[in-house]
Order: structure tokens, then sequence, then C-alpha cells
């Protein structure tokens, strides 16, 4: 099978290692790919912002599957347009890509099939959702409707920050997302990330994870896209697992189809496991990052007919195989994220992983043939162990290996699964 590969980023170098260890894959092309992707794969300068310009080079190169990692081409269409071309393709529709595209969608989804969430209401204007903070009180939360990368929300602990997140959002601070606000209940408990893909008709569960979003050891400072993850989380006993399905996922899936908008690809429902069972805060159209890192780490079975029954509505003709063995992945980020950090950062070496540990490329670039730090977030370091706390060693071990002077990261990730190893 010919595969073509849409991303750049720590998961998609994840997905691609995953994807050439496929009996079934012949060639891979990853677009546009960083340089730890192209170790698996050969590396194509498509623009990925351009619909037309992909689906003529998955027609030009007899393309049979194509793998969509990030959510914003989703949120723009590709996958509609090339399976109105005729290609498979892993990745939701634009239309149900709303489920991460808009919260508001979603919570209505939420609210007409009876899905555990935090109470909520939708504003169009300042005034309104004010009156609605004022009655509700604090704490609260406060979204901006749209795509705002991972910046919208406002987890307010008093009335006056929430009524100040509102000005935000309605003064544009995060342009088009914030035209629609969303202001919800604060639900109180242990987050934990779900993985389960769905052909539109099943479901496959895959697993759990949970990721570490702010920049500061002690989960302390500004939210960021992700600082480390571990997979599985142990507040996803599999009594939780099977209330998620039940009471999350399949009803999503239910509703999702009778909307009209059958959902193929994976769900990522970032839940809160509170004192009454699993709600769910939000949906993600796409595999997490860095928690992707992690889950295929894990993955004994093989990516590829996996992904290609998601797209072709064979998923339950497909199992997953899983280690148990925990993994843990550590992300080496520019110093100053997610502020302003400086780039094209000499990384000078980069150490051999050996086996159950894999240095995966986030931002990273080929300059004048030196490897250098172009992102934010730029490597994750990721290793598997008996124990969570087995794992995070490994992973720190090999991480002290990097030589990388610009690079910083958390020391602490994994803290909550390694508190219970030791309890
Ligand atoms: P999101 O961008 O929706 O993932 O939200 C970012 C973070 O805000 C989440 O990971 C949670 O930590 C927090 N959050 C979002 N919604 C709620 C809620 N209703 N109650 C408590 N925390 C929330
Ligand atoms: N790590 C969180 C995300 O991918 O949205």
């Amino acid at each position: 099978m010919k595969v073509l590969l849409i991303g750049s980023g720590g998961r998609e170098h994840a997905l691609a290692w995953k994807l050439a260890q496929s009996p079934e894959l012949t060639t891979l092309y990853a677009a546009p790919g960083n340089p730890g992707i192209a170790e698996h794969a050969t590396l194509v300068p498509v623009n990925t912002e351009d619909n037309d310009a992909v689906v003529s080079f998955c027609k030009d190169n007899a393309i049979d599957f194509v793998v969509v990692g990030p959510e914003a081409p989703l949120v723009a269409g590709v996958a509609d347009r090339l399976r109105a071309e005729g290609f498979a393709v892993f990745g939701p529709s634009a239309a149900a890509a709303q489920l991460e595209g808009s919260k508001g969608f979603t919570k209505d989804i939420c609210a007409r099939y009876d899905i555990p969430t935090g109470a909520y209401q939708r504003f169009n204007n300042g005034p309104k959702a004010k009156a609605y903070i004022r009655e509700q009180g604090a704490p609260i939360v406060v979204k901006a409707d749209g795509l705002a990368a991972g910046k919208g929300v406002t987890v307010a602990m008093t009335v006056d920050e929430a009524l100040a997140a509102v000005d935000d959002c309605f003064e544009g601070a995060f342009g088009a997302a914030g035209a629609e606000v969303v202001v919800e209940a604060y639900l109180d408990g242990e987050e934990a990330s779900f993985f389960c893909l769905s052909d539109g008709k099943h479901a496959l569960a895959l697993a759990t994870a949970q990721d570490h979003k702010r920049v500061g050891e002690g989960d302390t400072g500004p939210n960021t896209g992700g600082m480390g993850a571990y997979s599985p989380a142990p507040v996803m006993t599999p009594e939780m697992v099977e209330r998620t399905m039940k009471e999350i996922i399949e009803p999503t899936m239910r509703g999702m189809a009778e909307s009209g908008y059958p959902f193929s690809g994976v769900f990522f429902a970032g839940l809160m496991i509170t004192k009454k069972g699993p709600e769910l805060i939000e949906y993600n159209v796409r595999f997490g990052d860095p928690e992707c890192q992690v889950l295929m780490m894990r993955l004994k079975s093989d990516l590829l007919p996996i992904l290609y029954a998601t797209a072709t509505g064979t998923l339950d003709k497909v199992t997953a195989e899983w280690s148990d063995d925990p993994a843990l992945t550590v992300v080496m980020a520019s110093k100053g994220y997610p502020g302003s950090y400086d780039k094209n950062t000499p990384i000078k070496s980069i150490p051999e992983a050996g086996e159950g540990a894999k240095v995966f490329h986030a931002g990273t670039a080929l300059k004048d043939g030196a490897l250098v730090a172009t992102g934010g977030r730029v490597l994750n370091v990721t290793a598997t162990g008996k124990a969570v706390g087995e794992a995070q060693a490994r992973a720190y071990a090999l991480l002290d290996k990097v030589e990388w002077d610009n690079g910083f990261c958390r020391r602490d990730i994994g803290w909550q699964a390694i508190k219970r190893e030791k309890a």
C-alpha cells in the first residue's frame, strides 16, 4: 500500500515510525514531515494547506491511503476532497471535525444525547454571558468557541477572572474563534485522555493516557500543547473505560450519524473523572500530541490495517493489542516556550535509543546539513518500563544525553502515576 501521511510533528513521527513497520506498506510519503520522519518516509514538499495540491499529489503518485495527523487540514476539508476523488482517508469530514472545531456544536450533541458534561450556555455577546456568569458564580469555565490553538480556555476561580475572559473573547483576543463563547460548569476530578477509533458504525477502543498541559513542574505556569504524557492512565480502570464507551463514545457516534455527520477517525476524548464518573471536557478529532507517541510505543498490532479499517468501514474486523508495559514521553522545548523563543538553535547530538525507547522529532529541521530546533516543542524522549517509574527513569537517562543548549523540559512527567505506584 502506498501511503501519504500529512503533518510534521512528534505525533506524525510516531505514526510514521509505526506505519513503516507494516508488512503491508510499500511506500510511505510524508508532507511536509520533519528530519525524524525522514528516517521512515520520503518527504514531499506538498502544501498541506492547499487541498487541490494534496489531491494532485495523490493522483500523480497513485496513493492508496492518506493518513491526516493534525486537525487544521481536517477542519479545512481535506478528507472530504480526497474522499470525493475516491481516496481512502484516515480522518473525519469537515462537518464531523466540528466536534473539535466548535465547542458549542459538541455541547449541543452532549445535551441532545444525554452525554455527561458540565452544564453550559452559548453566547454571542458579552452582556448576556456576563449576566450568566454572575448568576452561576465561580469557579466557572469560559471558552472561545472555535480553534484557538489550546489558548481559548479560562478556568476562572473568581467571577472577575471569568468576566475578563469574556471581554478577551469578544474583543478579539482569539480572532474569529472568540466570536461565540461557551460558559460551562467547573468539573472537579482527575483528567485523562481516552482514544477510540470510529468508522461511523463501529468503535474500537484504543488506550488511555495522561498529558501534562502546564509548562512548569507540579503543573504550574501557563498552558502548553503538552509537556509530556504516559499511557495507560491508572485512573481509567476497566470500569471507567466501559462507562466511557457506553455513556460518552457510543452516544456520540450515534448522535453524529443521526445528525448526518457520521464520524470516521479517532475520537480523542478529554475526560474529567469526577465523583459521578467520566464527564466529557472536550473532543479532539485527531491523535493527541504527545499522547500518540506513548500509544504507538505500546501498540503491538500493525497500525496500518487498523487505520485502513477505520477509513473503509471495517473496524469490526480488526483488533488492537497493547503491551502492558507503560510508556512515558518527555517533551524537550525551546527555552521561553510557550512564550517567545529563539529559532534555529543547534541540536548537537541525539543519543541512540535502545529497545523500548525512541526520540521523536517534533519541531526540528535541517539547516545546511545540521539539525536545528525550529519549533516550541522540539523533541519527545520516550521510553517504556515495567512501571511508570521505570519508564520515567529510562526516559530521563536518555534525555540527559541529548546535546541541545537551548532546550528545557519538566523533570516530573508521570508524577501522578508514580505517586500511586509508591503508595
Ligand atoms: P481544553 O482546551 O478544552 O482542553 O481545556 C484546557 C484545559 O482546561 C483542560 O485540559 C482542563 O484542564 C481545563 N478545563 C476545561 N474545561 C473544564 C471544566 N469544565 N472544568 C474544569 N477544568 C476544565
Ligand atoms: N496534548 C494535547 C493535544 O494534543 O491536544
